[in-house]
């Protein structure tokens, strides 16, 4: 069975729907640990309540050895690590030892609202002042970049005349849960192909 680590820095939203898709039977794989990069933050209580270890991996206190001290931690534990609203950059040997094993959700549809800065409600912002009349969230593979990697799905929200970052991120984050499960089905079930920068579900 496949194990998964989890990165938060938030509410954790997005790892309560995969913790509710495995205990439903609809995912077949286990969070073997959740890590947040902030002390604090709800997702560690929603980890603590599904029974799963916890860890924090203070930016503040890590900085740049950040991502070297969450492979520490889970070197050689799991087979997946899953971004769910983890609001720092994964570098370093990190990626090149997870290469094509490290999926993120992004809320909006690449490459429209990604790269550095572009996170949480400021993409929502930036939809909403750009105008676009379709929004939504993308799940991909990690890669050096920021929001650089291969596209494994999306899913569309459209914005409503009147919406505000908060109505908009309601709305994406429904999408997100689901499209963050599926995403990790295709992959445990061995159905993505990666080939360059594109997926292919077989
Ligand atoms: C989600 O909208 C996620 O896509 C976003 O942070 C939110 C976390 O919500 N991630 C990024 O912006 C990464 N660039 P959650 O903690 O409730 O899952």
């Amino acid at each position: 069975m496949y194990k998964i680590a989890v990165l938060v820095s938030g509410s954790g939203s997005n790892l309560q729907a995969l913790i509710d898709n495995i205990e439903s039977g609809f995912l077949n794989c286990k969070i073997q640990c959740v890590i947040s990069d902030k002390p604090g933050v709800f997702a560690l209580e929603r980890a603590k309540k599904a029974g799963i270890d916890t860890y924090v991996a203070d930016k503040k206190e890590y900085k740049d050895e950040l991502s070297d001290k969450i492979l520490s931690l889970i070197d050689g534990k799991v087979d997946l690590i899953v971004l769910a609203g983890y609001l720092s950059i994964l570098k370093g040997k990190i990626i090149e030892q997870f290469k094509n094993r490290v999926i993120n959700i992004h809320p909006s549809l690449i490459p429209s609202f990604m790269g550095n800065g572009m996170y949480g409600l400021k993409v929502h912002k930036a939809a909403i002042e750009y105008g676009v009349k379709v929004t939504g969230c993308t799940v991909h593979i990690v890669d050096e970049g920021t929001d650089t990697g291969p596209i494994i799905l999306q899913r569309t929200v459209t914005v409503l005349e009147g919406d505000s970052e908060e109505t908009l991120q309601k709305r994406v984050l429904e999408e997100e849960h689901k499209a963050l499960s599926e995403a990790v089905k295709l992959y445990i079930e061995g159905k993505i192909k990666v080939q360059g920068r594109k997926i292919f579900v077989i």
